[in-house]
């Protein structure tokens, strides 16, 4: 077991439903804190980098769309085996195949509209915290 941090977001549909709270406390009770937070609107360009890796894809798109539909909030999660515990707790990505418990499960609307997205791997979660954070924005406690 290594204490990692990850990056989280809250897309649009979690925040504009108001569902902050609610995934923070999901977050905050399996043993993931919250030691970065913004709350911003992402530009069409931010979008477009942040999902580079899926510019192939069909869906990329309408993603980039989405994603900047309504404010999103960054968040950096820390905690032990922080990237594996954060993609359990979020679900599979299409809320049809996500665990009884997730947060997908629980709240997403569709594939696209699925109220989170966390990092796949440590090294993934290093370099989308870094698109979104300083370090002087990511504090210990
Ligand atoms: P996320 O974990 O943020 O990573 C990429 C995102 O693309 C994913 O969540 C979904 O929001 C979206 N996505 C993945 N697969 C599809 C799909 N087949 N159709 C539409 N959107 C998708």
């Amino acid at each position: 077991m290594s204490t990692e941090r990850t990056l989280s977001i809250i897309k649009p549909d979690g925040v504009t439903r108001s569902l902050i709270g609610t995934v923070i406390e999901r977050f905050e009770s399996q043993s993931l804190k919250v030691v970065a937070a913004k709350l911003q609107q992402l530009t069409t360009e931010q979008a477009q980098e942040f999902y580079g890796v899926h510019k192939e894809r069909p869906f990329y798109n309408d993603l980039v769309k989405y994603m900047t539909s309504g404010p999103v909030l960054t968040m950096v999660l820390e905690g032990e085996n922080a990237v594996l515990q954060n993609r359990t707790i979020m679900g599979a990505t299409n809320p049809a195949e996500a665990a009884e418990g997730t947060i997908r499960r629980d709240f997403a609307e569709s594939i696209e509209a699925n109220v989170v997205h966390g990092s796949d791997s440590a090294e993934n979660a290093a370099i989308e915290i870094d698109f979104f954070f300083n370090s002087s924005e990511i504090v210990s406690y």
